[in-house]
Parts: C-alpha cells; sequence; structure tokens
C-alpha cells in the first residue's frame, strides 16, 4: 500500500527512473545471471539474424525489477533493429496499435510492457498481426460488409509481465518463445552493484557488495536503490568509501534485515503464525489481514518468500515453513512442525 516509501519492493518508483538509464546494460556481455534465458536467445537471435528473417515473438515474465525492459532493449540492440515502446494500459483503441503496426519496418521489435493489461479489443488486433503479419479490418456496414486484409511488414513483438497467468491463452499461445526471468543470486546481484557502483563513482568493499546483493532479495532493482542510499549515507556519516559496517548500519536503519525482509514481509508472516496457526491460508484472506493487495502479495512479497523456503504454496493456501517461524523467533510445537511439512509435500 505504502509502495513509494518502501525500500524492497521490485515495482519501479520515480527516483529509480533517473538512475536505471545510466545503470541499464546494453549488451548481453554487460547482462548479469539468467545465463539459460540469455543462452536461449542468444541462439534464437543469431538464428534470425543469419536467416534475415524478424525473431520469433518473444514473452518475458518473472517479478518486478529483474530486467525484462533491459533484456527488451538488449535484444532489438543484438537484432541491430529499432524498438518501438508502448504497454498495455497505453494502448486505449484498436485503431492506435493498428497505427503503431503498421508504422513499423522490417524486423524491427516493438515492446509492449505490461502486457496483460491490454484491452481485450486492442488485444484481437494483435492475433491476425503476430500470426500472419497482417490486420483484419471489416470495412462498411451490414449487408455490404467485407472484411479487408493489411500486409505488414515482419516484425518481432516482445511482451513483459509480471503475470503470465493472466495472459490469454490465443495470445500466450502465438508467443514462439516464452521466458522465465528468476530471481539472482546473491553472486549476480554481487557483480551488478560492483558494476553500478563503477557507473556511480562510489568506492565499495568486497564484503560490502555482498552484504548488500544478499539483503537485495534477489532482484536488481532493489540493489541498484540500496547502493543509491547507502552512497548518501556514505557521504554524509562516513569517508564516502562503503565498507561492511557502514552497510549493515545503513540497511539496519532502513529496517532491513539480514536476509532482505522488511517489516510488511515479517507482518505477513506473523499473521501466516500468529493468526492462522501457519496455515493454509488464501491470498485473499491473507490480504484482508495484512491491508496489502493481494496482487502485490503475489507479485512482490511471495517470490522471494518462496524462495527463501519461509512459505509454500499448496492447493489449500500458503503456509508458513519452520525456517520462517526461526527467522522470526516464534516457537513451533513438534506435531506442528511435521504438519506444516506435510502440507508442503502436497505441493
Ligand atoms: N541482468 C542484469 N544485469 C545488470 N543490471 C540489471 C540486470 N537486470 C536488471 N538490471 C538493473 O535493474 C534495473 C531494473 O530492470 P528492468 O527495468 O529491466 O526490470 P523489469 O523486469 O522491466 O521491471 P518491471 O517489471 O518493473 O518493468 C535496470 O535499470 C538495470 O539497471
Ligand atoms: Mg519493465
Amino acid at each position: 500500500m505504502i509502495e513509494s516509501n518502501r525500500f524492497v519492493t521490485g515495482n519501479k518508483n520515480a527516483s529509480d527512473a533517473e538512475i536505471e538509464l545510466s545503470l541499464r546494460p546494453a549488451n548481453m556481455l554487460e547482462y548479469v545471471g539468467q545465463r539459460k534465458v540469455r543462452e536461449n536467445l542468444d541462439i534464437y537471435i543469431k538464428a534470425a539474424k543469419k536467416r534475415g528473417e524478424a525473431l520469433d515473438h518473444v514473452l518475458l515474465y518473472g517479478p518486478p525489477g529483474l530486467g525484462k525492459t533491459t533484456l527488451s532493449h538488449i535484444i532489438a540492440n543484438e537484432l541491430g533493429t529499432q524498438i518501438k515502446i508502448t504497454s498495455g494500459p497505453a494502448v486505449e483503441h484498436a485503431a492506435d496499435l493498428a497505427a503503431i503496426l503498421s508504422n513499423l519496418n522490417a524486423n524491427d521489435v516493438l515492446f509492449i510492457d505490461e502486457i496483460h493489461r491490454l484491452n481485450r479489443n486492442v488485444e484481437e488486433i494483435l492475433y491476425p498481426a503476430m500470426e500472419d503479419f497482417a490486420l483484419d479490418f471489416v470495412v462498411g456496414k451490414g449487408p455490404s460488409a467485407r472484411s479487408m486484409r493489411l500486409k505488414l511488414k515482419p516484425f518481432t513483438l516482445i511482451g513483459a509481465t509480471t503475470r503470465a497467468g493472466m495472459l490469454t491463452s490465443p495470445l500466450r499461445d502465438r508467443f514462439g518463445i516464452i521466458e522465465r526471468l528468476e530471481l539472482y543470486s546473491a553472486e549476480d546481484l554481487a557483480t551488478i552493484i560492483e558494476r553500478s557502483a563503477k557507473i556511480l563513482k562510489v568506492e565499495i568493499s568486497k564484503e560490502a557488495s555482498l552484504e548488500l546483493a544478499k539483503r537485495s532479495r534477489g532482484t536488481p532493482r532493489i540493489a541498484n536503490r540500496f547502493l543509491k542510499r547507502i552512497r548518501d549515507y556514505a557521504d554524509v556519516k562516513g569517508s564516502g568509501i562503503v565498507d561492511k559496517t557502514l552497510t549493515d548500519e545503513a540497511l539496519d536503519r532502513m529496517d532491513i534485515d539480514e536476509l532482505g525482509l522488511d517489516f510488511v514481509d515479517r507482518r505477513i508472516l506473523s499473521i501466516m503464525i500468529d493468526k492462522f496457526d501457519g496455515g493454509p491460508v488464501g491470498v485473499d484472506t491473507l490480504s484482508a489481514s495484512s491491508g496489502e493487495d493481494a496482487v502485490t502479495i503475489e507479485d512482490v512479497y511471495e517470490p522471494y518468500l518462496l524462495q527463501l523456503g519461509f512459505i509454500a504454496r499448496t492447493p489449500r493456501g500458503r503456509v508458513a515453513l519452520p525456517s520462517a517461524y526461526k527467522h522470526l523467533g516464534k516457537s513451533l510445537s513438534k506435531e506442528k512442525e511435521q504438519e506444516l511439512i506435510e502440507l508442503k509435500v502436497e505441493e
């Protein structure tokens, strides 16, 4: 709810915008981590270029701040083509999308961010466009109405979404390449932090960048955001050099614990444990009890809590796992522990 004041949300806020441009890697070599996705794309891009054809349509999905937009720009860059950028909510009318599509040059990339938010009329324009590189129109009314087809130049649609599950199946089926971005390892994040520090001209110790990485919940955007905050802290409080002590101090002050959890994560876990005896509890119930939006819980909090093994998704709802009890210092009876582990197995 208080998104903009939160440090750990992967969602973009206003102050991210300026630094993101300068920190955004421009080619595959600078793009850290996501090895499988990078390797796959590398092959597809080379093959498309060799044949002189447009790359197959690409769907990139995963939690906010993992590099979907960045990767889309890199793909266009590697293809050596232009990229046109729009987003689901920005395209209001089918005619707007038709205009964008008919203005693309051969093999260009059209990037649609938040593609799950396209409205249905607009989305339907995309079906023949993606499949046959064509736009279908109905001209005239009543018995004299005829359908007309307008050829488009071949292009690549790149769609990005945090919610692949919300895409309609006709749309999802038209993507030849579907890649899921994963949360980053601490090592990869440390590399990203070191790269960003160089660009921002911040001196940071190895130990500090690893500590920062461990607390950035697998998300480059959060790592960069922390780095920027700590740089301010170092300039004012210290000698301008970011070391481990200063990093710990700054993060503690932001109420980020040693695993990168903030008060909302801890509250969600506490509610699961104290109010629902560890669960299973449905996401809507959790949303009502915590005051956090259900979509935010699913997109922003859960991926990291799942990765930590603090919660599990079961057919009956979410359960808190023994490691979450331990992290929060809550007691857990042997029987309950057994019960939670059995619930997890049902997963
Ligand atoms: N693999 C990477 N290597 C280096 N930096 C990265 C990488 N991925 C992301 N970043 C950094 O994180 C920032 C956020 O990435 P990006 O905007 O591409 O995320 P996103 O997945 O599109 O997020 P959203 O879902 O909010 O649109 C980028 O500006 C970039 O600096
Ligand atoms: Mg994006």
